[in-house]
């Protein structure tokens, strides 16, 4: 059975992934070239807790499930009882019972983890301090869009630059999943393996990702040499920053990466002449990327990459949903006809 939940990409294997992306590709084919609405979801609710600001994220779950034929409620920051009255515990089971699927961005992977355990439902993990499962399949989806000639994703390199964020983490999470040389390229004191951001129970992130390479062929770089990102195919990059309540003052961070860590069309001719760029967005233009690169129409993926957030995570909505549905008891047409029946007794008091 696959899992009920997309919590982490690590749960799946290369092939349930390579699955979804089939299906984000197909059903983006039929809306924007056919002009057609797949209609998979009808009478089915998200709810979306947000703790945390969010544009693409927001923006592509309410889109996703209106194009699918579905409804999208939003719980923004402070707006539900999540973990401060009500325990994450009955808040799970509360809301797995009143909708048909959840997703959550979290101050807290725990609380994420928590959710899922409780609700029946299935939930989607939005984006926590360890990890961002959603924006991982819409980068591989447009990594498999725009592959190099001739190459297949695992013959890809993926070089991402600068500071170990979750969205760094979770790349090497997919590469090394699908069989891809990753990369990172950031100082020492903000590499993966530093531990910044692992979660509350110390988690090796980089052990993880060699578990993937051992059934995949990949491999993992992490180096503070410019060397060591050339030959890639897609070159990523993130804030500098800091996540949530560790963000650093702006002195500080630029200290650390600039000018070594930004991305300028020097660093993008460095990594090989057709390398394409990539960015979870938002960017914080001057800082980890120069305008030239960001705005380059050949070699900057950043856009098409925000709107494939919306086209991938229509894939994902359906694959958890159509698996709750084969996992429940099939409808009994002489129950409905039974309550319809009744339901007419009853109107007809009125
Ligand atoms: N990339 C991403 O998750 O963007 P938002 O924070 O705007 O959702």
């Amino acid at each position: 059975m696959a899992c009920k939940d997309y919590i982490d990409t690590n749960d799946f294997t290369k092939e349930e992934l390579l699955d979804m992306v089939d299906l984000a590709i197909a059903m983006k084919k039929m809306i924007k070239e056919g002009g057609e609405y797949p209609l998979l979801l009808e009478h089915k609710t998200l709810g979306m807790i947000f703790q945390q600001v969010s544009t693409r994220t927001r923006i592509s779950f309410e889109t996703a499930m209106t194009d699918l034929g579905g409804h999208a409620q939003f719980f923004g920051p402070g707006s539900i009882q999540l973990g401060g009255h009500e325990s994450i515990e009955d808040s799970g089971r509360v809301m797995g019972s009143l909708v048909d699927i959840l997703m959550a961005r979290v101050d807290r992977h725990k609380d994420v983890a928590d959710l899922a355990k409780y609700s029946a439902a299935p939930v989607i993990n939005g984006m926590s301090e360890y990890n961002h499962p959603t924006q991982e399949l819409g980068d591989l989806m447009t990594m498999i869009e725009n592959l190099p000639e001739g190459k297949k994703i695992e013959d890809c390199k993926l070089a991402f630059i600068g500071d170990a964020t979750q969205v760094c983490v979770s790349l090497m999470f997919i590469a090394s999943k699908m069989g891809m040389d990753f990369v990172q390229f950031g100082p020492k004191g903000h590499q993966i393996t530093d531990g910044g951001l692992q979660v509350e129970n110390k988690v090796d992130l980089l052990a993880i990702g060699q578990e993937n390479c051992k059934v995949s062929g990949g491999t993992i770089t992490i180096s503070d040499d410019i060397s060591c990102i050339e030959g890639a195919d897609f070159v990523y990059t993130d804030v500098w920053y800091g996540l949530y309540d560790q963000e650093e003052e702006g002195a500080s961070y630029m200290d650390v990466f600039f000018p070594k860590y930004q991305v300028t069309m020097d660093m993008m001719n460095a990594a090989g002449p057709s390398s394409k760029f990539m960015h979870c967005l938002p960017a914080t233009r001057g800082e980890e990327v120069v305008d030239e690169v960001m705005d380059d129409p050949e070699r900057s993926l950043c856009w098409v990459e925000a709107e494939n957030r919306k086209h991938s995570i229509r894939a994902i909505l359906v694959y958890l949903l159509k698996n709750a549905e084969s996992q429940k008891k099939a409808a009994n047409p002489a129950v409905a006809a039974d309550a319809k029946a009744h339901i007419n007794k009853v109107l007809s008091k009125f």
